[in-house]
């Protein structure tokens, strides 16, 4: 068995699949993750989150690259000998077996007496707050309550690598919240090197040290939370990961890392550009509706109030611009914070200066 004490890292060298078919699931993957770090793979449904899993875990043999964990290459090792845990997306515990026969299972696959297998069971299941419920087969549990017996089947082998699909999908808020810190917990204290596979992008960002994004198979962008969020390198990264607004654009001058912009909705703006651009350009400008606030003098740009919606601790409004763009702008609700008229003409700039980042078209 796999002890957690030191943790592993992980690198996926060039990775690539193709399915018999033809179809690219993923694309030339390259990811270095540290030992004891923990991972989110983000990315909207098909773009090769779940094959990417199988891969490391050793279901599916890649097409192309390397899967090395610690200083070993273990392409050439079967599932069980290379220390992954994996929670699959659909859980797939075993019919047959209780609850706490499959919370063992792995170990007695690898030869643990049945006494201790009860009891290591049993600790994991009261740690996933089902307790009670060893004896019982898997149709005789909800979604959620499965989805956490596949979470301590996985712990259970003490893997080096834990790989997890979507683990708490099925749960509702506050239970998944409280698994959230638990599985953070459990992996900091045993050091184990995770990957967890998420839609949802607050749960990228909360739970994870760094976050790969995927789209179409291939990797947008590895960076912390912060930077994914802050300093986006892509159109895809920078749409994906929260809310933006886009602008459409010429560039009117550029530098190496920035560029001017007439806007097509009338007015100009200075962004950063993560690739170089030309004079004549044709661009999209990003901003978060968080960095648009509204200007009382003749900077930024113009438009119309559409709709006022008051979200609790923010108030969006919607603004029609001259070109028929709608974009939208967030303020945090301070005891002045009124909603606008519909209707109204008003002018609204960035906070700063750093805040729009242009891509190409
Ligand atoms: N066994 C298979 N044979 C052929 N194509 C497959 C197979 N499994 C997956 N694919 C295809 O590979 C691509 C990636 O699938 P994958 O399951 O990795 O996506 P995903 O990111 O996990 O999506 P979701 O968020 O919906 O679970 C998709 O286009 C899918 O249709
Ligand atoms: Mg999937």
């Amino acid at each position: 068995m796999a002890g957690g004490a030191e943790a592993k890292s992980l690198v996926l060298d060039r990775i690539t699949h193709r399915f018999a078919g033809g179809t690219l699931a993923v694309s030339d993957i390259n990811l270095d993750v540290k030992g004891g770090e923990i991972i989110a793979l983000l990315g909207p449904s098909g773009c090769g989150k779940t094959t990417l899993l199988r891969i490391i875990a050793g279901f599916i043999g890649q097409s192309e690259g390397r899967v090395i964990i610690g200083k070993d290459v273990v392409d050439a090792l079967p599932p069980n000998r290379r220390a992954v845990g994996i929670v699959f997306q659909n859980y797939a515990l075993f019919p047959h077996l209780t609850i706490s026969e499959n919370v063992g299972y792995g170990l007695a696959a690898r030869g643990v007496d049945k006494a201790t297998r009860r009891g290591e069971a049993q600790r994991l299941l009261e740690m996933v707050q089902l307790g009670a419920l060893g004896a019982r087969l898997p149709r005789q549990l909800s979604g959620g309550q499965q989805q956490r017996v596949a979470l301590a089947r996985a712990l259970a082998i003490k893997p080096s690598i834990l790989l997890l699909d979507e683990p708490f999908a099925a749960l509702d808020k506050n239970l998944r919240l409280d698994m959230q810190i638990e599985v953070k917990r459990l992996q900091r204290m045993a050091g184990i090197t995770t990957l967890i596979v998420t839609h949802d992008q607050e749960e990228a960002l909360s739970m994870a040290d760094r976050v790969a994004v995927l789209s179409h198979g291939q990797l947008e962008q590895f960076g912390t939370p912060s930077e994914i969020y802050d300093n986006p390198q892509t159109l895809f990264v920078n749409t994906f990961v929260g809310t933006a607004n886009r602008m459409k654009g010429t560039v009117i001058a550029a530098g190496p890392t920035g560029a001017r912009v007439q806007l097509e909705a009338g007015g100009e703006i200075i962004g950063r550009a993560p690739k170089p651009l030309r004079a004549s350009d044709k661009v999209v400008v990003c901003l978060r509706p968080e960095h648009l606030h509204f200007v009382s003098d003749e900077s930024g740009f113009a438009g119309e109030i559409g709709m006022a919606l008051p979200l609790g601790a923010t108030v969006v409004h919607e603004i029609r611009m001259r070109d028929g763009q709608s974009i939208k702008i967030s303020q945090a609700r301070t005891g002045d914070t009124s909603l606008r008229d519909a209707g109204a003409t008003v002018r609204i700039a960035p906070l700063g200066p750093g805040l729009a980042t242009i891509f190409p078209e």
